[in-house]
């Protein structure tokens, strides 16, 4: 398996690469606690034809080996339930797909979030139960299209960009702003969402959160606790950092789509420069986060 080291950082200036830390008055290096190893999967596009099911599940057996705590899914898990022609058969069958495939990862918690083709807006009616982003919500597991949950001295906030202009709702938003009051200080927060909150590659591709300019505002005023924000949705793999929050969108599992790919492919199932894969975060109790994308060539 080829490894691409894509980015370690740490939120204190003597952080260094590759060993979290800070130093010390005396000038010795402590080596920051690690507190939590996680996975973050997105863009997994599953659907019953041929041998997809197999290879997500053969890469899933590639995810476990990394002993996570639990797996971030930031969404696009089923191939597409929001396309016009999707009958409510063929969106079942999607999501039956993805309960198939996620059943070996058994006592592994795993917290969603919702894509934009995950919910099917073509039910015949909007008081149809399987109908918008509510029955996604259901499908994966998740208590509410957006929610947080907590692990050791880090947040973990999960949010909802499915709205209009690809942005937070009002009340989402003011729920956010609380969520973030509450977050005591020395603890961290990384939030996840489909779209890419700051994106290098949203110029090209994808796109990003229409409400980005709020967000980092928001962010900034809450600069001591805000640490990573994590991404998909555009299928490429890009970081940045600005006012020291890492902004990683973590390609996707699926490249593109399971498909061999096109002339824009670098390589074999490549959407444009980017392998399918999935990113490995090891997240330490001082703030420092390390972002591993692995390339898969299943
Ligand atoms: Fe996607
Ligand atoms: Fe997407």
């Amino acid at each position: 398996m080829k490894r691409r080291d894509f980015l370690i950082s740490g939120t204190l200036a003597t952080a260094v690469s590759g060993s979290p830390g800070i130093a010390a008055a005396d000038g010795t290096f402590l080596k920051a606690r690690p507190a939590l190893t996680v996975a973050h999967i997105t863009d997994v596009h599953i659907r019953p034809k041929d041998d997809i099911p197999e290879r997500f599940k053969r890469c899933l057996e590639e995810v476990k080996k990394h002993k996570m705590d639990f797996v971030l899914n930031g969404g696009d898990s089923i191939h597409a339930a929001d396309y016009q022609d999707v009958t409510r058969e063929s969106m079942l069958k999607q999501w039956a797909t993805w309960d198939e495939c996620i059943k070996p990862l058994s006592g592994i918690p795993i917290y969603s979030c919702i894509g934009n083709h995950d919910p099917w807006w073509h039910a015949p009616s909007k008081e149809d139960e399987m109908y918008g982003v509510n029955y996604a919500a259901k499908r994966v597991g998740i208590p509410h299209r957006y929610y947080s949950f907590v692990k050791k001295n880090w947040h973990f906030i999960i949010l909802d960009g499915n709205n209009a202009g690809v942005k937070l709702d009002d009340k989402q938003m003011a729920w956010l702003e609380n969520e973030l009051d509450s977050v005591p200080s020395g603890h961290h927060v990384l939030l996840m969402s489909h779209f890419p909150i700051l994106s290098v590659t949203a110029a090209w591709a994808g796109g990003q959160h229409g409400d980005h300019v709020a967000l980092r505002k928001l962010f900034y005023k809450h600069k001591d606790k805000v640490r990573v924000c994590l991404s998909g949705h555009n299928h490429l793999l890009d970081s940045n950092v600005f006012n020291n929050v890492h902004y990683f969108c973590n390609g996707a599992m699926s490249g593109y789509w399971w498909e061999k790919g096109d002339e824009h492919s670098a390589g074999p199932y490549y959407y444009q420069e980017t392998a399918p894969g999935y990113a490995i975060l090891k997240l330490y109790e001082d703030g420092t986060v390390e972002n591993r994308y692995y390339e898969h060539n299943i």
